[in-house]
């Protein structure tokens, strides 16, 4: 037991310890074996290959790339590229896979489940398990919620792949996936009885031929049962296998999965994995004849295009503000139609002093267009509800959205930031405003009257802009047609951030950065009061802040912002920039590139049965150690250098130790979280056939550790009217006393918790929150829960996130069945019987 080695999981499972448990196929391998990650992007890739050979077939186009599991996300791409005459985006493709496999990984976690590993036989409710998460992912599309699709996609996905390393039905010799898993209304048929015997021991560690003969002539399906240390097992049942189960260690001895290559069924583990990835395009398959090609293609993250996001203050002492702003929002609609950067959807978020909603979202240029014109505005001088509005926006709008605030007025709801902050490093989206400010700064006039922004609101909003990695653009009437620029800029594809830091204080520093060839476009910001600067190029030219149009580039102002777009010429190597400022600044330099980088904080759990890991939905903790994945997307191997936490407001930084974990992904861990907010930078090198660059690229998200944790189940099904309660414990080694507590549903459902509780020193509280969806609600439906505990004085806050989905049917056949199990034949029928006539009745 000693071996076991259990990081930060405590964050999420509100247990220190952790038992291993019968995973699956792999994170790690060295041996040539497939992992969960690579099954998963094979599936997809392969499946988006097919999509993209319709297409051009349709279109009377070449496809000439081979589909078969040798396909690499750039081959993909530039052959879907192809059929579309456009290049698609590979950044969100990876972003796509890499966010179905962290949850495809997190379903080990779910160690006492032998549902969703199909261990022990448990066939019956690892069907209902992928039943209920294609319904969910179905639902989640057609609601446009991409994130939670993927999501519940990825937990069906495991449970998918596990069935081919855990059952035998390798070993029956199909040739062909286990279709039944993903159809419902076949029944499951010719499974071994839980008295049939259906292996004999082992020979010493020789497994080969461990499954009974008349098991395999009869076509019995089963699997082996798992059981952590102790050797507990029906008679007669193959087992697992492997160090921790003990299961394996009773006659009959040994195990028949297929994990990896040195599992006990090793020598079957790429033709499970094989079969894996078919039985997941074949699910693939299924979700994309029933969503169509166009959303099936946002699921893959394919997207051609981004989409544009407003979030806009209706209530203004300053009317032909709005009307403005409307201007400028209408002239870069129409400025992307037609083009190849047309946003593929709009989203529109009203706020006022009232009230905020509804999300209005569609792909109709000409519908949103109409929709920005027909919001009503109305004159107020009271706060907005901007932080509800920006909420709401956060957790409907797909994750990585670039997102605009137009606002004049301080937020009335400055409680919900930490949310807002939480879903910001959640979504990775970005969060720029717009602030029109002239009253209170620029014309000394009725102060009273006016909602006017003091520095104190205008710094409320800078540091939501800074954490999500967006832009504060403080405008006045007469320059906010300016910003369209900015805005344009932040919309373009294939973006990626080089460099982003902010000083608080005023001093002068330099800073360098390296522009790699891959990029294009390449834009300097610093925004701040008249900050001089000074630009250096890599051969040594440089050009003043102060000239307009210089040898390196072109300076425009817009408020307080300072935009260098750089001439293209000699750009590849390292840049200096020297800034002097009176007052806070910021300086941000972006570009379009297909080479970005994904960053996601995980746990890792390392067991003696291999070790697992999944999406962190929780701040690490401050001083001990954490472990994020790296993902370098467009190309298909890369050299990873360093990956530092950089203080975001400040000159610390701290080491990572990288782990290759495939050509292009990596595991980070970083021996001790810092105490500041940091964003993550990586430094590496490109090698484009015999010419070798350096590049960077860092996290525009900033994020933060915590000395609080708060920890609840992860994972849960809810019933339409149903109450549920979640037990969470809040727990610090530091301060003492009350801890405000919140939580919130991203659908809006009704809740009871504690407002807060009351932590001792180094102490833990549990708390519980109970909350019901509607009894309207669509069953399928995704709701992501946020429990936030917050120590006295706002010191310190960490928060969790959950997902259930809301569920009609499932509940009712897995209550079914387990009712069923503990009853004879005859009330196995009866107890059918009657709960088909529920469904049939909660159907009607
Ligand atoms: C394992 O046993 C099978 C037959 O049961 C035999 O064919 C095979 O050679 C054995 N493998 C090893 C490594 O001993
Ligand atoms: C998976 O599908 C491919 C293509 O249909 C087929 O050639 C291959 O044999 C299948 N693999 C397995 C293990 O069934
Ligand atoms: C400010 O606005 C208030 C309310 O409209 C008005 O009564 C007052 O006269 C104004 N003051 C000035 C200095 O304009
Ligand atoms: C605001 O700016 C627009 C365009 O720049 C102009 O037409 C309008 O008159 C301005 N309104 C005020 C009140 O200054
Ligand atoms: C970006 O750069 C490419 C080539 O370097 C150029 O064709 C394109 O017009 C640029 N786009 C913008 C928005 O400046
Ligand atoms: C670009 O490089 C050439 C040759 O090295 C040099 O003459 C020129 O001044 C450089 N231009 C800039 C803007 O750095
Ligand atoms: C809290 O835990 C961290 C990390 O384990 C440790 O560095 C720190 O000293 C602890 N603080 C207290 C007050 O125990
Ligand atoms: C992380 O910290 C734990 C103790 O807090 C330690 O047991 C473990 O070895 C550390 N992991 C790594 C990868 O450093
Ligand atoms: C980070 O660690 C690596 C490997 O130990 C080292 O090469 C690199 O210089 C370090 N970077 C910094 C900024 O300390
Ligand atoms: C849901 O929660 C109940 C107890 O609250 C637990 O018994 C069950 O295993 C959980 N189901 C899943 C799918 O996590
Ligand atoms: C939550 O905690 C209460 C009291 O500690 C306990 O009675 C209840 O069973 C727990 N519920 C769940 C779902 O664990
Ligand atoms: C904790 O704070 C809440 C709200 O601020 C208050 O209602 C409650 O009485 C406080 N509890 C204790 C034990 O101080």
């Amino acid at each position: 037991m000693v071996p076991l080695l259990v990081v930060a999981v405590f964050l999420l499972q509100g247990a220190l310890f952790q038992p291993p448990q019968a995973a699956a196929f792999k994170i790690f391998t060295s041996d040539g074996s497939l992992t969960h990650h690579q099954i998963t992007e094979a599936a997809f890739l392969r499946k988006m290959a097919e999509v993209c050979r319709n297409v051009a077939i349709a279109r009377g186009k070449d496809f000439t790339l081979p589909i078969n599991n040798k396909l690499t996300p750039t081959a993909v791409q530039r052959a879907c590229s192809n059929s579309y005459s456009t290049l698609l985006q590979l950044a969100t493709f990876n972003l796509a896979v890499l966010q179905t496999s962290l949850s495809n990984a997190a379903v080990d976690k779910k160690v006492s489940s032998t549902a969703h590993h199909f261990d022990n036989e448990d066939f019956k409710n690892g069907r209902d398990l992928i039943t209920l998460g294609v319904a969910a992912v179905k639902v989640s599309i057609k609601k446009g919620n991409y994130l939670s699709a993927r999501i519940s996609l990825g937990a069906v996905c495991h449970t998918l792949q596990d069935f081919y390393s855990h059952s035998n039905w390798v070993e029956l010799g199909s040739t062909a996936p286990f279709s039944t898993l993903i159809k419902p209304e076949r029944p499951l048929e010719n499974l071994a009885s839980p008295s049939t015997k259906t292996c004999k021991s082992c020979v010493g560690d020789n497994c080969t031929d461990n499954i009974l003969t008349e098991v395999l002539q009869q076509k019995l399906l089963t699997s082996g049962y798992f059981k952590f240390i102790l050797p507990i097992k029906p008679a007669g049942k193959c087992s697992h296998g492997g160090t921790f189960d003990g299961s394996s260690y009773k006659e009959p001895t040994g195990g028949i999965n297929k994990d990896d290559i040195s599992s006990n069924h090793g020598f079957l583990h790429l033709r499970a994995a094989e079969m894996a990835i078919n039985a997941t395009m074949e699910l693939l398959e299924d979700i994309q004849l029933a969503i169509g090609d166009q959303a099936f293609l946002k699921l893959m993250g394919l997207s051609q295009t981004s989409v544009l996001v407003f979030v806009l203050d209706t209530t203004s002492t300053l009317s032909y503000y709005i009307a403005e702003a409307k201007k400028v929002f209408l002239s870069i609609i129409d400025s992307r139609r037609g083009t190849s950067e047309e946003p593929s959807e709009y989203i529109l978020v009203p706020f006022s002093d009232q009230d905020f909603g509804p999300l209005i979202r569609t792909g109709d240029a000409d519908k949103f267009k109409e929709q920005i014109n027909s919001l009503s505005t109305s004159d107020s001088s009271n706060p907005g509800l901007c932080l509800s509005g920006l909420l709401l926006t956060l957790t409907r709008a797909p994750p990585s959205s670039d997102i605009f605030v137009f606002t004049d007025s301080s937020a009335k709801d400055i409680e919900l930031k930490i949310a807002v902050v939480a879903m910001m490093q959640i979504t990775q989206s970005k969060v720029s405003f717009l602030l029109s400010n002239s009253i209170s700064t620029r014309s000394q006039q009725n102060v009273s009257l006016s909602r006017s922004l003091s520095q104190s609101d205008i710094q409320f909003y800078r540091d939501l802009a800074h954490v999500s990695g967006g832009q504060t653009i403080e405008v006045t009437n007469s320059t906010l047609s300016q910003a369209t620029t900015v805005i344009t800029d932040v919309i373009t594809t294939d973006l990626v951030t080089v460099l982003q830091v902010e000083r608080i204080s005023s001093k002068a520093e330099n800073f360098s950065f390296v522009l790699d060839p891959t990029l294009s476009n390449v834009t300097v910001y610093i925004t701040g009061d008249s900050p001089v600067f000074n630009l250096y190029s890599p051969t040594g030219v440089s050009q003043s802040g102060s000239v307009a149009d210089g040898p390196l580039g072109s300076i425009q102002t817009i408020g307080n912002l300072k935009r260098v777009k750089l001439n293209s010429d000699n750009q590849t190597g390292e840049w200096k920039i020297s800034i002097d400022t009176t007052s806070s600044y910021s300086l941000k330099v972006i570009g379009q590139s297909s080479v970005d980088v994904l960053f996601y904080f995980v746990e890792i759990v390392e067991g003696g049965h291999g070790d697992s890991w999944g999406q962190s939905f929780t701040r690490p903790f401050i001083g001990r150690n954490a472990t994020f994945y790296v993902s370098v997307t467009g190309r298909d191997s890369v050299t990873v250098t360093d990956v530092l936490l950089v203080e975001a407001s400040g000159s610390g930084a701290v080491n990572g130790t990288i782990k290759s974990v495939g050509a292009t992904d990596f595991l980070v861990n970083i021996d001790r979280i810092p105490d500041w907010a940091f964003v993550v930078q990586l430094k590496g090198l490109l090698n484009d056939s015999s010419l070798v660059s350096q590049f960077q690229r860092q996290s525009p998200v900033q994020h933060k550790g915590s000395r609080i944790t708060v920890t609840a189940q992860s994972q849960n099904i809810t019933q339409p009217g149903v109450p549920m309660s979640v037990n969470f414990t809040v727990a610090t080694n530091t301060t003492d006393g009350n801890y405000t507590i919140r939580a919130r549903t991203d659908q809006g459902f009704s809740m009871s918790f504690p407002s807060s509780l009351t932590l001792g020193p180094g102490g833990s509280a549990q708390g519980s929150v109970t909350l019901t969806a509607p009894s309207d609600t669509e069953s399928g439906t995704d709701v992501t829960l946020t429990i936030e505990a917050e120590a006295p004085g706002s010191t310190d806050l960490n928060y969790i996130t959950l997902r259930f989905t809301v569920s009609t049917a499932n509940t009712i056949f897995s209550g079914c069945y387990l009712l069923s199990m503990c009853l004879s034949f005859v009330c196995f029928f009866i107890c059918h019987f009657v709960c088909l006539g529920l469904v049939f009745v909660a159907k009607l």
